[in-house]
């Protein structure tokens, strides 16, 4: 398995041309990870702004993902095709199923994925939204590199940590800055006053230094993609990691009424 980009660009509801200049910029400013998704509805956008790049395919980390209504064999199939076409390029670096779903059994679709994995136009398996037991079923049928789910500093992701590390899976955390709501966090804004840095820039350097934990922040505008890859170079005390660690961590804010029963 491959080495995932500790920072991604997250591209949910960026669409249009704003979804292709995110990309490019991106891309420009030196973001090597790319996460997407077909139910985004801006695969097509996101190819074209890694086209206007410059930056080779071998050169970044591509993630989409499989919409959960479209599970059965054939459909993976489909669905990736559609996928790769839009995103003009012959291979993504990581396929998740975006959410569980029970009606189509877990083998029958990784063993799709599988399939494209070794036809080469999938480089690695993942899962998203899965919880701590689903992990645990999905690596006992398949190799998976990651489960994408929301984690940030207002949620506790602790069983799904133990159950991704037990079997040397990465937690990619979506919403980092739970879509927002964190940015007005008093203690975030204290230790970024404190460090020189901005309360989005602590919140994600909370999780990148935690082993085993990427992310991809959604940034719109410049300056928020500016200010998120310099996440990368601040550093946090370990008091500073365990003022956030004391923070309330029951917050969740994506959870659709096709979600798993949580953790
Ligand atoms: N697998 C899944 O089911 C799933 C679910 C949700 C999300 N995701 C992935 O995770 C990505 C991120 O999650 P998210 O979009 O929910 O939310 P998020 O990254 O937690 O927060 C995005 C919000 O924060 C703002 N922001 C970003 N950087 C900022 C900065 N430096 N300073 C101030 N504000 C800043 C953005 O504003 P601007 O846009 O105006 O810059 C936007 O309003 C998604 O785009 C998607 O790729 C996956």
């Amino acid at each position: 398995m491959n080495d995932i980009p500790p920072l991604g660009l997250g591209t949910w509801q960026i669409t249009g041309p704003d979804a292709t200049e995110a990309v490019r910029d991106a891309l420009a400013l030196g973001y090597r990870h790319v996460d997407t998704a077909r139910i985004y509805g801006n695969e097509a956008e996101v190819g074209e702004g890694i086209a206007n790049s410059g930056v080779a395919r071998d050169d970044f980390w591509l993630t989409t993902k499989l919409w959960r209504e479209g599970l059965r064999r054939d459909e993976v199939r489909e669905q990736l095709e559609g996928s790769l076409r839009a995103l003009r390029t012959d291979h993504v670096d990581l396929l998740l199923i975006h959410w569980p779903n029970d009606d189509v059994p877990l083998d029958e679709t990784l063993g799709a994925m599988a399939e494209l994995r070794d036809e080469g136009k999938v480089l690695d398996l993942g899962v998203s939204n899965f919880t701590s037991a689903q992990v645990r079923e999905a690596a006992g049928i398949e190799r998976i590199s990651t489960n994408q789910v929301e984690y940030h500093a207002y949620l506790s992701q602790e069983p799904v940590l133990e159950a991704c590390r037990e079997h040397g899976i990465v937690l990619t955390a979506y919403s980092p800055l739970a879509n927002g709501k964190l940015l007005k966090e008093p203690l975030l804004a204290e230790i970024a006053g404190e460090r020189g840095a901005t309360p989005a820039q602590v919140a994600l350097r909370w999780l990148l230094d935690q082993p085993d934990v990427v992310t991809v922040p959604k940034a719109g505008s410049h300056d928020n993609r500016v200010a998120n890859l310099g996440a990368l170079e601040i550093e946090l005390s370990g008091e500073d990691r365990e003022r956030i660690d004391g923070l309330p961590k029951d917050r969740r804010v994506i959870s659709p009424g096709f979600a798993p029963a949580w953790d």
